[in-house]
């Protein structure tokens, strides 16, 4: 295949900052992509690059002009040929000179081409590029914002229902506890994955609040991802205006597993702690998941550090941590072969693309986490997958 021409735009993300769109021409066929953007991102991501006002018009110009002609010069035979490509074509460890949402944002589109000249949904494609078993995954749904995304209202950024089964069922379950968490909160701000921004006293409270919801819906359980990387300070976290050191913190997420239906805690320490995850890994062993996320930031040498220190038992897998599909797919493999579970993940400032859930389906992930009922970016990934359920029915 080859990528005759690619237009690229600045279109506005979930918090009106602006991201990359492009839309690839590969003979009679078109593609589209957009991509992401975070806020509590790690140090260790692949660079997202930006101008000192958030602008992104030099990465639109490395896509029209580097890339586009580069691609232009040649035939790919496979989705991953492309990628490393691109990969190759930046050359530096990071993707910092292109910029990965450049290449991200052409990664994701051409791997929708090829699928459309395979005659296969996207989902089915990254199945079959990966040697995947498709399925749906647990929906990570994100009821209380707090942390960064919520003027930090809570110390911790996500607190979510986990709820298992087939898509329209847990869907319609979690839909409904959330509807009725918000009567119970009354005029609450929101926060930004389109979860509830309450001010609580305690930090029990929203656990207190989501297992009233567990007991409701026997299916769901608690995740949270506590982002501790932004609650750093001092050798140690604030929480609630207390300083705790790593261990006084672990004893805390020991308390809420002991007392909580907690099913995962992602990134419960800061991005290079290693020997606190993998302590609270030990200790919750059976219980409780414990997620890298910054931790591991989707790269497969921090996740195979992470393999070697026992760190962690699950992974977030964000593609625009890493910069593109195929790397992507690689981190999903590696956490596989360490027996853990992937988890998929979109970005606080999210867009109108779905891919995330296209991709979250096609591994098979054990979970995807796709924000709050409250805005449209969160809700059409859910629609994707609603929608794949029934191609997959077909
Ligand atoms: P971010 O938050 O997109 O702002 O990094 C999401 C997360 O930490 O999981
Ligand atoms: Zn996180």
């Amino acid at each position: 295949m080859r990528i005759d021409r690619i237009e690229a735009r600045a279109i506005s993300d979930s918090r009106g900052r602006p991201t990359v769109e492009v839309i690839l021409h590969a003979g009679t066929l078109r593609a589209m992509a957009s991509v992401p953007s975070g806020k509590s991102t790690g140090s260790h991501e692949a660079v997202e690059l930006r101008a000192a006002d958030g602008g992104v018009m030099k990465v639109l110009g490395n896509i029209t002009g580097e890339i586009a002609s580069e691609l232009a010069a040649r035939d790919f035979s496979t989705p991953d040929a492309l990628d490393g490509f691109l990969v190759d074509l930046d050359g530096t460890p990071d993707k910092a000179r292109l910029g990965a949402n450049a290449i991200l944002a052409v990664s994701i589109a051409s791997q929708r081409l090829f699928a459309e000249v395979d005659g296969v949904p996207l989902w089915k494609a990254i199945e079959k590029r990966g040697g995947f078993a498709a399925a749906p995954p647990q929906l990570y749904v994100n009821l209380i914002n707090g942390g960064a995304h919520a003027n930090f209202r809570l110390p911790f950024q996500e607190h979510m229902l986990v709820c298992k089964g087939k898509t329209s069922e847990a869907f319609a379950i979690v839909r409904t506890a959330f509807a009725k968490l918000g009567a119970r909160l009354g005029d609450v701000p929101m926060g930004d994955e389109g979860g509830y921004a309450p001010v609580f006293d305690t930090l029990e409270k929203p656990f207190e609040l989501l297992a009233s919801l567990v007991d409701e819906y026997p299916r769901t359980r608690i995740a949270i991802d506590a982002a501790a990387n932004e609650l750093r300070a001092n050798a140690g976290y604030d929480l609630l205006g207390k300083h705790l050191k790593p261990t006084q913190l672990a004893q805390v997420y020991e308390g809420l597993a002991a007392h909580f239906p907690l099913h995962s805690i992602e990134d419960p320490f800061s991005e290079d702690a290693s020997a606190d995850f993998a302590y609270l890994t030990d200790a919750l062993r059976g219980e409780c998941l414990v997620v890298g996320d910054d931790f591991t930031a989707t790269n497969p040498l921090r996740i195979e550090r992470a393999a070697r220190e026992q760190a962690i038992n699950a992974v977030l897998i964000k593609p625009n941590q890493i910069g593109s599909v195929k790397e992507a797919i690689e981190a999903v493999c590696i956490t596989r072969s360490y027996g853990w579970e992937p988890i998929c993940s979109h970005r606080s400032g999210e867009t109108m693309d779905t891919f995330i859930a296209d991709f979250a389906y096609g591994v098979g992930a054990h979970g995807i986490k796709a924000g709050g009922f409250a805005q449209k970016e969160r809700i059409a990934k859910y629609e994707r997958l609603l929608e794949i359920e029934r191609e997959a029915a077909e």
